[in-house]
């Protein structure tokens, strides 16, 4: 069964391209049904438009959180949409959304959580001088990076690093964690108890 997924972003979209191409190889049992964005500029909305997905910007600027989140619903909702997938989404979710699509919003962040959660989570980790960090998606809750985890990939961190060094070994293994991840969403093999994630 394809399931149609929407992807949110705010940036460059290099997860959503990878996803896209997972889809495209049938790896995922998902169509992408739309990209929404908060920013008009970001570079993953023109590349979903040239890809002639329905991509849309969707201004969040001077209203109520709600009324914006109603609006991303509202298409969602016409699309059939059965999984969100956040990727570089810069926002913070709202009860609206959260609320109508509670265990049905996935998110990849570029630590392993609980550490390092919120803005540069790869600047955190090298200051904090940790020799290990990586990648986690998770499902998304009221809270800052804090929902049940669904799968972590370690990188080492190296004496030598900085942040685009370590951004970029840990952004390799994010395109390959979050495909896997929506493939065992949608493969209906992942159940949520409390905050324990079982896969299969
Ligand atoms: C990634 O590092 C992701 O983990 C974080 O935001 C970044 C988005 O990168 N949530 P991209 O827009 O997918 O290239």
């Amino acid at each position: 069964m394809i399931h149609p997924i929407g992807i949110l972003l705010s940036g460059r979209g290099s997860n959503f391209l990878a996803i896209a191409a997972a889809v495209e190889r049938g790896e995922i049992p998902a169509r992408i049904a739309c990209v929404l964005s908060d920013r008009a500029d970001a570079q993953g909305l023109v590349r979903a438009r040239e890809m002639g997905l329905d991509a849309r910007f969707v201004d969040p600027s001077g209203r109520k959180r709600a009324d914006y989140e109603e609006e991303l619903i509202g298409i969602l909702e016409g699309h059939g949409v059965e999984l969100i997938c956040l990727a570089g989404y810069m926002r913070i979710l709202g009860k609206r959304l959260i609320g109508r699509y509670r265990g049905r919003i996935l998110n990849i962040h570029p630590s392993l959580l609980p550490s390092f959660p919120g803005l540069e989570a790869q600047r955190q980790a090298l200051e904090y001088g940790v020799r290990v960090s990586g990648c986690t998606v998770h499902f998304v809750d009221e809270g800052m990076d804090t929902g049940p985890i669904v799968a972590q990939t370690a990188v080492p961190v190296l004496p030598e690093d900085d942040v685009a060094d370590l951004s970029a070994r840990i952004l390799e293994q994010e395109h390959l964690l979050y495909s896997e991840a929506i493939q065992r969403v949608l493969s209906g093999s992942v159940t949520v108890e409390g905050r324990r994630v079982r896969i299969g």
